[in-house]
């Protein structure tokens, strides 16, 4: 007993203190992984569906005017909230379907879980009518356990292995992606009623992060063997996917993707391809919205691209599917990322004053876009105004370095940043826009763990 009050509490004990000292039962729930999403009746109206998802995650809805990072303090002074959230704007999710299926309204999306695998964010959608983008067995799982039906479900991953392939099939999640004869091949070994899109590469070069040079046949040689290989095999080839890249730039790469996916139509039909109705063009889309964040202003110039390049290559009436599988689209302006000051060092240098800040998230939590996605983080001072202070919080402060908490030398969020006041330990930093690729790929280095991210849902 003696030793082990020398070593101090064990982690247990330093969790329930934490807990217990600083948080209401309200914020407790909002951890991660005790949020509770009960799968939504398909048969209730979207609208009862959409309020079931608010009710079931505790969204509160904001008052005209009140924005997110007016919420945000109310929830860090209410809560006394000491460690990283999220507030997730599922209003806002909604308007940004409602756009999408006005825009390009010949093409159903199916949202990439992988960009943010939220529960509360998939149910919304769900509830909405979307399909979804599976990337692996556990986004499967998490999709069906929403009571989504295994046909809204596309398992858009072109090289599986077997044990995934098996898996998919037996929970009869038939519409997959191929890219390559050996894929083919295990496709008609492990799972052959699949429904399988042959993905073709069809680059945008300008795109932010480039797919092409790991999947998709190029849409010559290479795909006329795996359509071959796909006939030869019975594999049942029902269409086309491509992937222009994340965040693409260039909206004319959508038109000379479909001009080419159209190729393949033709191609496959010479071989006797007969199924083939399904156009899946991926995703790449970037929402623009207002400095609010709060309305859709538009998709980038893509949309108009899209339907004149449909209309002219799958006209409509002659049985054509299109899909689409947005992710950073529905999951980036929805997610403002909060950060609380953990510490703070100044120094007076040859330059003059510079103070280095120690956050409660890092490169190896919610930033690992800063390694994988190109982020650059876009920080806003949240100060907290029971944190005594000696000058004005409005005033900028001396030019800061953002650090993560892990003992990396190379857990560095952002440097050189001249638009922030003086903050202190329990101020908090705010990232709008960080929803997509950020919480998805966080690990538990330096014991760090991801679970412990809270997310608060609001509705505008
Ligand atoms: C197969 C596939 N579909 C969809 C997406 C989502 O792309 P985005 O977030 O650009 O919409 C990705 C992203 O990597 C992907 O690999």
């Amino acid at each position: 007993m003696a030793d082990m009050e020398a070593q101090g509490p064990s982690m247990d004990i330093i969790k329930e203190l934490s807990i217990s000292d600083t948080d209401s039962d309200y914020a407790e729930d909002m951890r991660f992984d005790k949020l509770e999403v009960p799968a939504t009746d398909p048969r209730e109206p979207a609208a009862e569906r959409f309020e079931g998802v608010l009710a079931a995650c505790k969204a509160m809805k904001l008052q005209p005017g009140q924005s997110i990072l007016a919420f945000a303090k109310q929830m860090i002074e209410e809560h006394t909230l000491d460690d990283t959230f999220y507030v997730i704007d599922l209003g806002l999710l909604a308007r940004l379907h409602a756009h999408f299926v006005a825009a390009m309204p010949r093409v159903t999306p199916f949202y990439a879980v992988k960009c943010m695998p939220d529960r509360a964010m998939m149910a919304t959608l769900a509830g909405l009518g979307t399909g979804f983008d599976c990337a692996s067995p556990a986004e499967i799982d998490a999709v069906l356990s929403l009571g989504v039906p295994p046909e809204r479900i596309i398992y858009a991953h072109p090289v599986k292995s077997p044990t995934q392939i098996r898996y998919a099939a037996a929970r009869s999640v038939a519409l997959t992606t191929a890219d390559s004869p050996g894929e083919m091949a295990k496709l008609a070994r492990w799972h052959p009623t699949a429904k399988v899109l042959l993905r073709i590469r069809a680059d945008d070069a300008s795109a932010l992060c480039c797919l092409g040079s790991k999947y998709g046949a190029d849409p010559g040689p290479a795909a006329t063997a795996a359509l071959s290989a796909a006939a030869a095999l019975g594999v049942n080839i029902v269409g086309v996917s491509f992937h222009v890249g994340s965040a693409s730039r260039n909206p004319q790469a959508f038109e000379v993707a479909i001009r080419l996916a159209r190729g393949i139509f033709d191609m496959g039909a010479s071989l006797g391809l007969r199924s083939m109705h399904i156009l899946d063009i991926g995703g790449g889309f970037t929402a623009q919205v207002d400095a609010a964040c709060d309305s859709v202003m538009g998709i980038g110039g893509v949309p108009s691209v899209v339907n004149a390049a449909l209309a002219t290559h799958f006209p409509l009436g002659c049985g054509y599917d299109i899909i689409a599988e947005p992710g950073r689209y529905f999951a980036e302006a929805v997610g403002t990322l909060l950060c609380t000051v953990n510490g703070k060092r100044e120094q007076q240098t040859a330059h003059g004053r510079r103070t280095d800040y120690w956050l409660s998230d890092g490169l190896y939590g919610s930033f690992n876009g800063i390694l994988y996605d190109h982020l650059e983080p876009c920080p806003i001072a949240l100060p907290i105004s029971s944190i005594p202070k000696s000058y004005e919080a409005a005033e900028i402060g001396a030019v800061a370095s953002l650090f993560g908490p892990t003992c990396d030398g190379a857990d560095v969020i952002c440097r050189d940043v001249s638009n922030l006041p003086d903050l202190d330990v329990g101020d908090f930093v705010a990232f709008p826009k960080m929803g997509a690729y950020s919480w998805a790929g966080a690990c538990n280095f330096n014991g760090f763990e991801a679970i412990w991210v809270k997310f608060f849902y609001v509705t505008t």
